[in-house]
């Protein structure tokens, strides 16, 4: 295909090619008409039209090629009606490229207050300032689209934990009713797509029936949400060993909301396409560090005096040009610039974590690269 600028391919549509395989690992290549999106993709989250602590051009150093962006907050403050008016999400926060817009049911659920759910929707207090608002299928497509969002998320409900079997079959239900109803509200938008939402919790068979639902309906990609909602990491890995199988091999599969690099690295593994979290930057932001030997607290006197990058191998601006000592001196005095430098970090490592698995896939040697992975984490910081 013929390139513009920046290196786009010129595509009106949206599609998922798969180059590679490796195991039940795949490494493809998601095109849409603002640039294409290499998988397995990690993207960093941009809750409020900013990837806070970056200016865009650096998020795109780090080497993402897709944000994520969030309905409810956006709807709450400015408003979709605002960045609508004002051109869209992309030139209102400066980001060409893709973004993916969650569809703020889950948020809804774990920050408003005084919540009322019914097969119509949920009506809610904002966490901001009590105004009341509504959510369904029909004002969450429609939010989605005043922002200009790529990727669009169908409206769902995650059944919050503990839950019974009954209660998450019932919210499964519930989600898929609605995701009936996002397909749609969202109507045909070449160059513009729709992912379905799988729910069930760690039930095999509810998954199996979420996932013939969505499959029915039919989606531009399938998300697997539900997940890292407390169950821990085994019985993640556990659903994540049966429920990638269970959507469409020629579409991208979506882990939402995950994870840390282990869980990344075993997702991918299991035939997750893409991913976000918000742990590389916000945990950046209270003086994580993320490398190869693992979570380092910059925090940690131990740093005070220590003339070394936080990883020699980075090449990342924090780490070609600062100590550690500098990291932990501007961490402990609470200035800016420990957000910035260790977020940028924290963002680079995880897409060269997504570029190294992305390189052992087309090799066939996924299994070397994650031997590679646990045995530098054993070894920890050094
Ligand atoms: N983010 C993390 N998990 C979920 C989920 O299950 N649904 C939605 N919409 N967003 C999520
Ligand atoms: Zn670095």
């Amino acid at each position: 295909p013929k390139r513009r600028k920046k290196g786009r391919r010129m595509t009106t549509k949206f599609s998922f090619d798969v180059l590679a395989r490796d195991g039940r690992a795949r490494k493809g290549v998601i095109s849409t008409p603002r640039g294409d999106i290499r998988t397995p993709a990690f993207m960093p989250v941009g809750t409020a039209a900013t990837v806070k602590a970056m200016l865009p051009d650096s998020v795109r150093a780090t080497g993402a090629d897709i944000l994520l962006g969030n309905t409810y907050h956006l709807m709450l403050r400015p408003t979709a009606e605002r960045i609508a008016g004002l051109g869209g999400l992309h030139k209102f926060m400066n980001w060409d490229r893709p973004i993916l817009t969650d569809s703020g049911g889950f948020q809804v659920m774990s920050l408003a207050s005084l919540r009322k759910l019914t097969e119509e929707g949920v009506r809610f207090s904002s966490h901001i300032d009590g105004s009341k608002h509504m959510l369904s299928p029909e004002r969450s497509m429609e939010i989605q689209k005043l922002l200009g969002s790529d990727i669009v998320m169908c409206f769902d409900e995650c059944p919050a934990l503990p839950a019974t079997d009954a209660q998450v079959a019932a919210s499964m239900a519930l989600s898929m009713r609605w995701a009936q109803r996002s397909r749609d509200a969202f109507g045909d938008r070449p160059g513009h797509a729709l992912f379905g939402i799988q729910q069930g919790g760690v039930t095999q068979h509810l998954r199996e029936e979420s996932a013939a639902a969505l499959r029915a309906i039919g989606f531009d990609g399938y998300a697997v949400g539900g997940l890292a909602v407390g169950e821990g990491q085994e019985a993640m890995f556990g659903v994540l060993d049966y429920a990638p199988g269970m959507l469409p091999e020629d579409k991208p599969r979506y882990l939402m909301g995950v994870g840390k690099p282990d869980d990344i690295v075993g997702a991918v593994e299991r035939g997750i396409d893409m991913m976000d979290c918000v742990l590389p930057s916000r945990s950046g932001r209270t003086g994580q560090g993320w490398t190869r030997h693992g979570q380092v607290n910059m925090r940690n006197a131990r740093h005070k005096d220590d003339p070394r990058p936080l990883d020699a191998a980075c090449t990342c601006p924090a780490c070609r040009n600062y100590s550690r000592a500098y990291l932990h001196h501007v961490i402990k005095a609470d200035e800016i610039i420990g957000s910035m430098l260790l977020t940028w970090h924290n963002l680079h490592y995880y897409q060269d974590l997504m570029e190294g698995m992305r390189v052992a896939i087309g090799a066939g040697a996924l299994a070397a690269f994650v031997a590679n992975f646990h045995a530098a984490r054993a070894e920890g910081d050094i």
